[in-house]
């Protein structure tokens, strides 16, 4: 039975591109799916460990969610250090996992920066716990933006090698299922996790520059859309957006060597719930003078009744706190039961 899992971490604001690649998805995939949605608090603390406010930044986490239409009784919404199995799960996974596959992850080398010796062993760890966060509940479908692609072909490298390691004793224990990895039926506990990064805007890339990412920390404001900017900060970042001076192409063809056009054009689609190709049959041949003003539109009528929720919401933090503890009961009754079998597996007396 499909599970959906996600995670998105607590620091700073929120922008466009984790509302497009990760928030807008997880939405959509509330209808047809078992879906579990957590605010990572304690992936926080690997790249920087002391923050300000950090409760306030969960709550905010938390508020997004449910602003943008996750309905937290149907599904669960709770914050990843209340289920203290995540933590549990992810040790074990550290001795599943070789410190080479960890030493490869980009994103690792990113923030480790050149003085590798003195990041926190965590940022390290970082994948693992993120696969424990996955499949302490048995997590099958994660929807993400690209730039996690990495990290969840690791988490599949682990569950293969835990269901390979433990073999013997997942059958011993009954608690395993024949899948099929490629063509190699395997009897595995954990299953092989689907990421889910499709859509228009699987990256979106900064509003000054089409081949860098938008991220919460380019230096520059101007660079995102915060999901707290009010509408005349997102029509003056819109308007001072990078373009070339081209007029838009009329197929999705023409968007090759033109990153900051294809940016715009992508991030159009996903907030309209269209394609690339069915955007540029209306806008083709349009220059950006046109398509901008369309955009901000747009924007502003997708993100201000987010925005005004999200603030509605942060003003009630007993409400949002009464949502996250019930979440977290919940998430912690389905991980115990994970755990349980885990420790069984391993062969730990318990
Ligand atoms: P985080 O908190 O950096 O980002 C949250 C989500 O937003 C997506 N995202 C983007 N998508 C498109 N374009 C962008 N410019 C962009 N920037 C960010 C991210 O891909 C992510 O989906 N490691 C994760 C959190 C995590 C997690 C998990 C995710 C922890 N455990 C388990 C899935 C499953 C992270 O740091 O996301």
């Amino acid at each position: 039975k499909p599970l959906v899992f996600s995670g998105v971490q607590p620091t700073g604001n929120l922008h466009l591109g984790n509302y497009l690649g990760a928030i807008r998805k997880f939405v959509a995939l509330q209808a047809d799916n078992d879906c579990i949605y957590c605010v990572v608090d304690l992936h926080s603390i690997t790249a920087q460990l002391v923050h300000e406010d950090l409760k306030g930044q969960i709550r905010s986490i938390a508020a997004a969610f449910i602003a943008s239409g996750i309905d937290p009784e149907k599904h669960i919404v709770f914050n990843q250090s209340a289920v203290p199995q995540h933590a549990e799960l992810a040790w074990i996974f550290n001795c599943v996992a070789r410190i080479g596959w960890m030493n490869r992850m980009t994103q690792f080398k990113d923030k480790a920066g050149k003085d590798r010796e003195n990041a926190s062993l965590g940022l390290l760890a970082y994948p693992s716990l993120m696969a424990a966060d996955i499949l302490v509940y048995r997590g099958t479908h994660v929807p993400v933006g690209d730039d996690q692609k990495q990290h969840l072909e690791l988490a599949r490298d682990i569950a293969m090698k835990f269901n390979l390691d433990f073999r013997d004793n997942i059958r011993a224990t009954g608690t395993g299922v024949d899948i099929l990895v490629g063509d190699e039926p395997v009897h595995a506990y954990f299953p092989m996790v689907e990421p889910m990064i499709e859509g228009p805007a699987p990256r979106v890339m900064s509003l000054r520059d089409g081949t860098k990412k938008m991220s919460k920390s380019d230096p520059s404001d101007l660079s995102r859309i915060n999901l707290m900017d009010d509408a005349e900060t997102i029509s003056k970042k819109i308007r001072k957006a990078k373009t070339d001076p081209e007029a838009l192409p009329s197929e999705a063809e023409g968007l090759k060597g033109r990153p900051e056009a294809e940016n715009l054009v992508g991030i159009y689609a996903a907030l309209s719930d269209r394609s690339k190709a069915d955007v540029l049959s209306e806008f083709g041949g349009q220059q950006f003078s046109t398509f901008k003003p369309a955009l901000v539109d747009l924007a502003v009528t997708v993100l201000s009744p987010i925005t005004a929720e999200m603030r509605r919401l942060m003003d009630d933090t007993a409400h949002i706190d009464a949502i996250l503890r019930n979440g977290g009961e919940r998430a912690r009754a389905r991980a115990e039961k994970t755990m349980a079998e885990v420790s069984d597996i391993i062969g730990f007396l318990r």
